[in-house]
């Protein structure tokens, strides 16, 4: 009988996973993460007590996740895995709009409405903001039958979601952009917040020293047929943490100025006070 050493078990778990793997992709899978595993385990010559308290770690992660709030997301978008994914899978130099995060706060179903509604449900004192904007093709031919998903936090930081007190769907909706692919909405000047931070989560951004911020951002989940739904985010430019975004998914094409508008018959419109904040944004959609 051999032996199982340091020098030669990473060998041999790696055998013990690839042999008889049900498909190539799973050997190559499960391969490197016991490469990566093992070697990252010896290069900081983890302590049996770090070991378990890694173990707790991702106990506790377990234990925060139900069907409202899912904490495994949360670590991945934290430690940078989830952009690393993003960029894998949505390349940078691409014609169509850049995509970023999904994030946590998400829920399918919101209630489609026509362009030009209004998707606040509760005032709670927030700016009003014009969002308007396009969606095309990456060669800028507007597309037909474009529906774009909003979703954003209230003046107070939360999402509906967060918020016991909010309105269902508050501050989110399914606009349906008109034929010539423009598209128009009301809804409030989002302002920074901080990830989630009473769970495990939050004890790791803690123990690092690190800020739980992302920059004021509306999502959007853009779709039209016969193209890639496009998943991605409007950032306020000039927020303080636009440098620093807890999840690392900040992208300078992202980056949208909000400016003043004192523009009457655009209040009138829109029903909005006067000044208003004004941002527009043109989406554009890679084939399918
Ligand atoms: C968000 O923008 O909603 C979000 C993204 C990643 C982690 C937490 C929140
Ligand atoms: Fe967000």
């Amino acid at each position: 009988m051999k032996d199982f050493t340091l020098d030669n078990l990473t060998d041999v778990a790696v055998e013990a996973y690839t042999k008889n793997a049900v498909s190539p992709r799973h050997a190559e899978i499960f391969s490197a993460l016991i490469k990566h595993l093992h070697a990252f385990a010896k290069e900081v010559e983890l302590t049996e007590a770090e070991w378990i308290e890694g173990i707790q770690f991702l106990t506790e992660t377990g234990k925060k996740c139900d069907d409202k709030r899912q904490e495994f997301i949360l670590l991945s978008d934290t430690l940078g895995l989830s952009m690393v994914v993003d960029a894998i899978n949505h390349p940078k130099g691409g014609k169509g709009t850049e995509s970023t995060v999904l994030g946590p706060f998400y829920v399918d179903g919101a209630p489609e409405v026509e362009s030009g509604s209004n998707i606040i449900k509760r005032d709670i004192g927030g700016e009003k903001v014009l969002v308007t904007g396009t969606v095309s093709d990456a060669e800028g031919k507007p597309l037909k039958g474009a529906t774009l998903d909003v979703w954003q936090t209230a003046n107070n930081q939360l999402y509906d979601v967060q918020d016991p007190d909010a309105p269902e769907w508050n501050l989110r909706a399914k606009i349906k952009a008109k034929d010539n692919g423009e598209f128009s909405f009301v809804s409030e000047k989002p302002t920074s917040y901080p990830v989630p931070t009473d769970g495990p989560v939050g004890k790791l951004l803690s123990a690092a020293g690190r800020h739980a911020y992302r920059p004021a951002h509306l999502h959007f989940m853009v779709a039209a047929p016969g193209y890639e739904t496009l998943t991605t985010h409007i950032f306020v430019d000039g927020d303080q943490y636009l440098d620093s975004d807890a999840v690392f998914a900040t992208k300078a094409d992202l980056v949208a100025k909000f400016e003043p508008s004192t523009d009457k018959n655009l209040a009138t419109e829109y029903d909005l006070p006067v000044p208003f904040s004004k941002v527009h944004y043109d989406f554009g959609l890679m084939p399918a």
